[in-house]
């Protein structure tokens, strides 16, 4: 088995979505006895959705005191179809108040998407302390591809060698029409306290096989927190 990871099998992806909501959850609250803020990542695509939907209905969490980045985003415009913000717009923040200062979204009206991710790097440095090297999530949430990548970082790109940028961008893989993305770097993925990653679909597990055994390199498998604390949540459906 891989060094690092819990590995969590469901039958469905209800079970999974539930159980995996329920530690979000737990984590989230749990964090909040010791400190005033909760930093969350969130991941994009489709998988997470349905959690980010029990989440929004768990009156449990105080989301005053939790702030909300995204581990990757598409360089198009927010209420794009594409767009993992206007996902969890329309999963998490339509049913829960938010303040707009706690919400930090890829700024997607910059003129370049180089200007985007040098905008968000300075904004996740702010937002923690600049004097620290790499700052510390309390969360990232992300989903597997079914080519091994994890956030924008696709097998074979450069992003997969950032050692010391915290975010980078990525062209879209496939055909045509390539849209770039801006992207969290796996040193700031791994200084995070707790990873959990959320898998769904027929067509991820042979992927999942090969991590779980310390086989292949595909890019999710860099994903090994400091912190050790990284849970894989996975349904085969
Ligand atoms: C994105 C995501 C990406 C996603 C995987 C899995 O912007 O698309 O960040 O990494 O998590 O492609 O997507 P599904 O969960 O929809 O299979």
């Amino acid at each position: 088995m891989n060094e690092i990871g819990d590995y969590r099998f469901y039958d469905t992806r209800t079970e999974m979505n539930r159980l995996a909501a329920r530690q979000i959850s737990e984590f989230i609250s749990y964090t909040l006895e010791k400190k005033e803020r909760f930093s969350m990542v969130l991941a994009g695509g489709g998988t997470p959705r349905a959690v980010y939907e029990l989440l929004a209905i768990d009156p449990t969490i105080c989301w005053d005191k939790v702030h909300l980045f995204w581990g990757d985003e598409r360089f198009v415009p927010l209420d794009d179809a594409r767009s993992n913000f206007n996902m969890v717009r329309e999963s998490l923040l339509i049913g829960v108040h938010f303040s707009l200062e706690n919400i930090h979204p890829v700024n997607v009206d910059l003129e370049t998407v180089e200007a985007a991710a040098e905008n968000y790097e300075l904004r996740i440095r702010n937002f923690f302390d600049e004097q620290v090297l790499i700052p510390e999530f309390d969360l990232v949430i992300l989903g597997l591809g079914s080519d091994g990548h994890t956030a924008s970082l696709f097998p074979g790109t450069a992003a997969l060698e950032e050692t010391s940028r915290l975010i980078t961008i990525v062209e879209t893989p496939g055909l045509p029409p390539k849209v770039p993305r801006v992207t969290m770097t796996f040193p700031l993925i791994n200084k995070a306290k707790k990873v959990i990653s959320l898998v769904s679909g027929e067509e991820k597990q042979a992927v999942i096989n090969y991590i779980t055994h310390h086989e292949g390199k595909f890019p999710a498998s860099m994903i090994q927190p400091d912190s050790k604390d990284l849970i894989w949540y996975v349904s085969g459906t």
